[in-house]
Order: C-alpha cells, then sequence, then structure tokens
C-alpha cells in the first residue's frame, strides 16, 4: 500500500521510520519532510497551512492512508476534506480538534464531564483577568486559548506577573490571535505523564506511557519548549494505574466528545500532572507527541499501519499492540537561543558516528540536507534516541551519542529520564 505522512518534525521522521518497517507498505512519502526522512521516505514539497495544498498533493499521490503529523491540518479541518472525499486518513475531525486548538473548549468540556483538571477561569479581557485573579494563590499558570507551539504558556510566580503576562497575550503582541482569550489555572505540582491513546471514536486503546520535559534547562528551569526530551519505560506506570487513566480520563474524554456530536478518532494525548490529589489533566493534543513519539515506537514491536487502520476502521483492541520490556529515551539537540529566535543553517557533523552508537537511532527533526550535507533547519534540530535493556544504559548510549554530534550554538538538556532514574 501507498503511505502519505504529513509533516517535517522528529514525531514524523520516527513514524516514517516505523511505517517503512511495516510490510504492507511499497510506497511512502513524506510532505514536506525534512534532511532525514529522506533516507526513509520520498520527500515532497506540501504548505501544511493550505487544504488546498494537502488536497492537490493527495489527488496527485492517490495514498491509500495518510497519517497526519502535527495539530495544524487538523486543526485546519484536513480529516474533514480527506474523508469527504473517500480518501483515509488517520486523525480527528476539525471539531474533534478543538480538544487542543482551544484550551477553553477542553477546560469547559472536562469540567461538563467531570474530569479531573486544575480549577481556572477563561478571560477575554485584563478586567476579567484581574477580577479572576483575585480567586488564585500564585504561582498562576496563564495559557493563550489557541495553538503557540508549546510556548503558550507561562507560569507566574505573583498575581502581578500573571496580570502583565495575560495582558501581553491579550494584546496580540505575543502569539497573534491564539492569545485573543486567555485561560488562568491553579498552578499543579507532581510528575507529568504522556499518556496516549488510539481511539476509534468509541474505544481506545493506550499506548505505553511516556515523560516529556518541557522546560529548556535541566532541573526543569527556564521557559516552556515543544519538549526536549522523553523517556518511556515498563514500569512508568503500573498496570493499576494505566486502567484507572483509561477508565477515568480516556474513555470518558472519547465517550464524552460522541456524546456531543464531535466523535474523536485518531491519537489522543492525555498530558497529566499526577498530583498527591490523583492525576490531573493539564492539556490534550489530538496528535502523536512530539518528542514522545520517538521513545514509544522505538518500543512499538507490532505494526503500526495495522493499528492505524483498526482505528479508522473502528476496530481497535488490545491486541493490535506488541511492546518491548526495553527502555527508550530521546535527547533533543535544539538550536542556539531555542525556544526563543535562533539562527539556521548551521552545518551538522557526526551524524554517522552517532547513530553507529549500540541501540541508537538519530531522528532529524528541523535539518535540511544540500550537497549530502546536513545543516541545521529548525529549533528543534535533532531527537538522538536509543533503546537498552534498562533506562540507564539506554540514558548513556543516547547521550554518547549526542556528544558525537556538533554544530554551531547546540543545545541539549543533560538530565533527561534523571529524575527516573533516582526513584
Ligand atoms: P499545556 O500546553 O497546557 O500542556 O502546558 C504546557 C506545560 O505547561 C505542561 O506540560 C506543564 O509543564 C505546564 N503546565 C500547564 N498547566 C499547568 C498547571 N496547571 N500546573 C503546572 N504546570 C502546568
Ligand atoms: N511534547 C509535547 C507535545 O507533543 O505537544
Amino acid at each position: 500500500m501507498k503511505v502519505l505522512v504529513l509533516g517535517g518534525g522528529g514525531r514524523e521522521h520516527a513514524l516514517v521510520w516505523k511505517l517503512r518497517r511495516s510490510p504492507r507498505i511499497t510506497q511512502l512519502f513524506c510532505a514536506p519532510g525534512n534532511g532525514g526522512i529522506g533516507e526513509d521516505a520520498q520527500c515532497l514539497a506540501v504548505d501544511l497551512k493550505s487544504i488546498d495544498s494537502m488536497t492537490a498533493l493527495a489527488a496527485r499521490l492517490r495514498p491509500d492512508l495518510t497519517v497526519v503529523g502535527p495539530e495544524l491540518p487538523l486543526t485546519l479541518g484536513v480529516v474533514d476534506e480527506f474523508t469527504r472525499r473517500g480518501w483515509p486518513i488517520f486523525g480527528p475531525t476539525q471539531a474533534a480538534a478543538q480538544l487542543e486548538s482551544s484550551k477553553s473548549f477542553a477546560k469547559e468540556f472536562l469540567q461538563r464531564h467531570r474530569i479531573p483538571t486544575a480549577p481556572f477561569a477563561i478571560c477575554d479581557s485584563i478586567e476579567q483577568v484581574r477580577t479572576a485573579l483575585g480567586h488564585f494563590h500564585p504561582p498562576v499558570v496563564v495559557k493563550a486559548d489557541g495553538l503557540a507551539a508549546g510556548k503558550g504558556v507561562v507560569i507566574a510566580k505573583s498575581k502581578e506577573e500573571a496580570a502583565g503576562v495575560a495582558a501581553e497575550m491579550l494584546s496580540g503582541k505575543m502569539l497573534g490571535e491564539a492569545g485573543a482569550r486567555v485561560v488562568l489555572e491553579e498552578c499543579l505540582k507532581g510528575d507529568e505523564l504522556s499518556f496516549l491513546v488510539f481511539s476509534d471514536g468509541e474505544r481506545v486503546v493506550p499506548l505505553v506511557a511516556a515523560q516529556d520535559h518541557k522546560r529548556v534547562g535541566d532541573g526543569d528551569t527556564g521557559p516552556n519548549t515543544g519538549g526536549m526530551g522523553a523517556y518511556s519505560t515498563p514500569d512508568i506506570i503500573d498496570d493499576q494505574m494505566r486502567g484507572w487513566l483509561v477508565h477515568h480520563i480516556a474513555q470518558p474524554v472519547v465517550a464524552g466528545m460522541k456524546a456531543e456530536g464531535t466523535e474523536f478518532k485518531g491519537m489522543l494525548y492525555c498530558g497529566l500532572m499526577m498530583t498527591v490529589r490523583g492525576p490531573m489533566v493539564l492539556e490534550f493534543n489530538c496528535r502523536f507527541g512530539d518528542p514522545e513519539t520517538q521513545p514509544i515506537l522505538m518500543r512499538l514491536e507490532s505494526d503500526l499501519v495495522e493499528a492505524i487502520e483498526a482505528s479508522i476502521e473502528g476496530r481497535v483492541s488490545e491486541g493490535d499492540f506488541k511492546w518491548s520490556v526495553d527502555a527508550a529515551v530521546c535527547v533533543v539537540m535544539a538550536s542556539g537561543g531555542y525556544p526563543g529566535t535562533y539562527a539556521v543553517g548551521k552545518r551538522i557533523d557526526g551524524l554517522e558516528d552517532a547513530g553507529a552508537v549500540e541501540g541508537v537511532k538519530v531522528f532529524h527533526a528541523g535539518t535540511a540536507k544540500r550537497d549530502g550535507v546536513y545543516y541545521t533547519a529548525g529549533g528543534r534540530v535533532l531527537g538522538v534516541t536509543a533503546r537498552a535493556g534498562s533506562l540507564e544504559t539506554a540514558v548513556a548510549r543516547a547521550y554518547q551519542a549526542c556528544g558525537k554530534i556538533s554544530f554551531e550554538g547546540a543545545h541539549y538538556r543533560k538530565d533527561i529520564a534523571a529524575r527516573a532514574m533516582k526513584k
């Protein structure tokens, strides 16, 4: 079969790398792809901001299946359009993708369905923010309502700071339209968990869980990013917790969406905080996580195509997934300045040596290839991912590989999975 992957980041490289291993696939395309993806799939130009562009590409290729990586095409309604034309595609409709594209939609949905989440207030003006702040104790979390690539969340230490950030967001200066509405939230404490489930609109089947590292700096310091590294192990949560998360969070979300006429099919990413009061939802994403997908797919032993088809056709089951008992970890190497402004076009050296480290796969995110040489082309550049029988060995392998790679301004966290190893 012919498969098209939309996107061009580290997550899409991992998807393509895994799909390539399916005996069912004869032709694999990725649009726009990136420097590294070109080794596993044929990369083609596309504008992910344009439904017309994606439709024109698919009309030309006629893939048997399209897999959508990033949130933007989903939010614009690519699934609605392809489905209307009878083209198989994996992901939720535009209406269902609101779980990610609007934080106020997600919070009100959670409240309606009594699914645990932090107390919150939705504000459209600075006056509303000032009034609402009366009900919060600092630190206060200030979130832009719309999509902001993981950068629309600020944890303010004081009410004054919260009001200042909210004012910036509301003015449109900070994040444009995405900040025209803000959500204030109580700040939760605990370990974060990325709990992803395949949904066929009715049933859910969880993937192995992972933990992301959102802050740019070691020890969870500095601003939030799209994610600086992630790991997944067999014992990150036990079976009892996994069952609880399915029955009290993932399943009620999917049932609630169906009951409200916005059936959710595709990948539901539940971003959770494991608090002393129990797990609470921080956010939803309507797609695979980046960088969580890199270690998660390294642990998947069964065929990803089968699972995706089962989800589209309304028949997902636990039997579709076989997982390795190995641990896997991904360390993101980023451009100097990321998550702020950064330069691109820096030559990347050492990729071959890094890829030769046992158990390591270097997934490309923001890279471009010219005349056989790789250059940086984005904020998150590489996802250096390693698999091993223990988390300690996987981490050691990933950092050994990172040490072999160099490009001007490169930075990465040195403490990915460190907290898990201490436990
Ligand atoms: P979100 O885009 O809503 O997931 O937020 C991005 C990140 O901000 C999360 O992964 C957390 O690290 C942090 N965050 C979001 N909401 C809260 C909260 N209520 N309390 C503490 N941290 C939060
Ligand atoms: N790693 C967080 C995300 O995919 O949104």
